[in-house]
């Protein structure tokens, strides 16, 4: 796992947009996978500016997202799919039929979980997907417990979940108790992970999941499993890991390699 530790939430947004913005560059028929909540909200933003500014070309690429709740609307403003089209996709270039969220709506769950499984297989699969973390180091919606070889499929929401999601609803009566989701197994097959934290609420989940076993009661840990994920912390994320110091190290020397890479490419 590469971690890497910027100072804001902020530079986190800015450094996760710039490797969205370079597989988009480098494959423009790329798939994403998305996450909704606070954390990637900056990272959409400037990809946003960077689409209006740069002309980051967002045509050809495909999306999907990690999940949604169970009984709401496309229309209802706590929908994860409202929430895409609003501070996402309608800023931008993408075909929204390129766009997937799970419908909370469907009448079959299972046949829509497995045909949402399919669409990701039929599409090549998720070249890069984006994560965010619960404090209880859910990614996704998949609660402790959840098997980290779980696929798309209906879960309950966990009581710490729904108060934490209760500040977007107005109560915690509201927050529905159900969501489909992406499973554990699911996320660990897309090419790419990127992870993001900020805040210290967050720094326990975040060295559970890089530095603690893996286990089923912070489903986030079975991202060790995977070769390739980038974790980019705030500050406050990070505050909790022990070998903070090692990773500032890797970085900086990574740092080298490429910038070396680069003259000598440059020739
Ligand atoms: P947040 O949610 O980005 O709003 O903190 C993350 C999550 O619960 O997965």
């Amino acid at each position: 796992m590469r971690v890497i530790v910027e100072s804001t939430p902020n530079e986190v947004a800015r450094h996760a947009a710039r490797i969205v913005a370079d597989l988009v560059r480098r494959k423009p028929k790329c798939v994403l996978g998305l996450a909704t909540g606070s954390t990637p909200l900056g990272m959409y933003a400037e990809l946003i500016r960077m689409h209006r500014e740069e002309g980051l070309d967002f045509s050809k690429v495909v999306t999907f997202n990690l999940d949604e709740y169970v009984g709401l609307e496309p229309a209802h403003p706590q929908s994860y799919r409202y929430f895409m089209d609003e501070h996402f996709f309608r800023h931008i270039n993408i075909d929204p039929r390129h766009t997937h969220v799970p419908d909370g709506r469907a009448l079959d769950f299972d046949a829509h979980c497995q045909q949402y499984e399919k669409l990701i297989r039929d599409c090549g699969g998720i070249d890069l997907q984006v994560l965010g973390i619960g404090r209880d180091g859910h990614i996704a919606f998949n609660e402790p417990g959840s098997s980290l070889g779980s696929r798309t499929r209906l879960k309950t929401l966990t009581a710490e979940t729904v108060r934490d999601n209760a500040r977007f609803f107005g109560s915690e009566e509201a927050v529905p108790r159900l969501a489909i989701t992406m499973g554990v197994g699911t996320i660990l097959e897309s090419r790419q992970c990127l992870l993001l934290a900020c805040g210290s609420s967050k720094a326990r989940a975040v060295r559970d999941t890089v530095e603690g076993p893996i286990t089923a009661q912070v489903t986030a840990s079975a991202l060790q499993l995977h070769r390739d994920v980038i974790c980019i912390l705030d500050e406050q994320a990070a505050a909790m890991l022990a070998r903070r110091d090692y990773y500032r190290e890797v970085e900086a020397l990574q740092s080298r390699l490429e910038a070396a890479r680069r003259a000598r490419a440059e020739g």
